[in-house]
């Protein structure tokens, strides 16, 4: 892979891609839907050699055309990263509608990626999806998620692409996620943020939900998309993930006792709920993948 194309590149993925794609010395072009000077890019990005597009994805389609405004030539080795995602004020919110538009627009960043002569598109799923299929085909009771709306859009997305890219006959290659974390906690998601509180020592509302959730840095995140790049198999679904899942109680837990005692080994007994969902086994064997982090890192990082 010696270039790629970048979807919602201003993203907490996006942004972790960006600067390890930088590092390796791959040509990038960044999609963003906010218009961003020199400098901002600069700040985003921690690089003056990306390009960067604001093309909001309702308007991918224009991407050819765009492209060549910025002097971009795709290769033959060219990577499509589709990251870009909205709800309606967040990634998992809004109507069923407002997250289907996000469909017809992965979609038609496939088609765009073929005809730039894209090797590769790679998209973003989440666990989500693997919950949702579970239950399809195991469960007699009604469906039950509170990201319901966005689990139904990321299937549809899924199936869509899947179709989409053996029609144009480009490699398409899937994953999924269940929370990648800025372990230097300054990303803001209810995750860092409840983080951030637990080592302040300021009171947070337990968690309610009891499902399994599995953390991996952004670091680890960004190193498995470098590798699904030069290596995923065509067709693949892969779990990027760190395979220690646990509730989030769990992991709150787990930090707090981390804090107090800076014993990594007195948080294992946290993790030992397994799960075959989180299993990333198939991307380590086509790509060599393995996490170079774990959560309890979170304090090397953060404190
Ligand atoms: N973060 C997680 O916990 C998580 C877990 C599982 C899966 N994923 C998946 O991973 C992917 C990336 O997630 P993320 O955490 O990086 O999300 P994020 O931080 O919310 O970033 C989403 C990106 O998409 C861009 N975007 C949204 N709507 C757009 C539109 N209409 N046109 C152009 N760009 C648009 C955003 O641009 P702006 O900067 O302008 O908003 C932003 O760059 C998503 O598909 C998400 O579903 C994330």
């Amino acid at each position: 892979m010696k270039k790629a194309i970048i979807s919602g590149s201003t993203g907490l993925l996006g942004r972790a891609l960006v600067k390890l794609l930088c590092l390796k010395g791959i040509e990038l072009l960044c999609l963003g839907r906010k218009e961003l000077d020199k400098r901002s890019c600069e700040e985003i990005f921690g690089s003056s050699a990306v390009k960067y597009l604001c093309l909001p994805m309702e308007r991918i389609l224009e991407l050819k055309r765009k492209s060549e405004e910025v002097n971009w030539v795709t290769d033959n080795s060219c990577v499509f990263y589709n990251f870009a995602w909205s709800g309606e004020k967040k990634l998992t919110d809004g109507t069923f509608k407002s997250q289907l538009e996000n469909v017809g627009n992965s979609a038609n960043a496939i088609t765009v990626a073929n005809d730039l002569g894209c090797k590769k598109f790679v998209n973003a799923g989440t666990i989500e999806e693997t919950f949702a299929d579970s239950w399809f085909k195991n469960s007699s009771k009604e469906f039950n998620s509170t990201q319901m709306n966005y689990s139904l859009a990321k299937i549809a997305a899924r199936d869509m692409c899947k179709i989409v890219a053996y029609l144009c006959k480009i490699d398409y290659v899937h994953t999924r996620l269940s929370v990648p974390l800025d372990f230097t906690l300054q990303n803001g998601s209810y995750v860092a943020n409840t983080l951030k509180k637990i080592s302040k020592n300021i009171k947070y509302q337990k968690p309610t939900n009891s499902q399994l959730f599995d953390i991996i840095s952004v670091e680890d995140v960004a190193k498995a998309y470098l590798l699904i790049g030069c290596h995923g198999k065509n067709k693949a679904d892969y779990y990027i993930g760190s395979s220690r899942p646990a509730t989030l109680e769990q992991f709150f837990n787990a930090f707090e006792k981390l804090l107090k005692t800076k014993n990594i080994k007195k948080t294992e007994k946290f993790f030992s709920n397994k799960s075959s969902f989180f299993n990333y086994s198939q991307l380590k064997q086509d790509t060599g993948f393995s996490p170079s982090s774990i959560f309890e890192d979170i304090l090397k990082e953060s404190f």
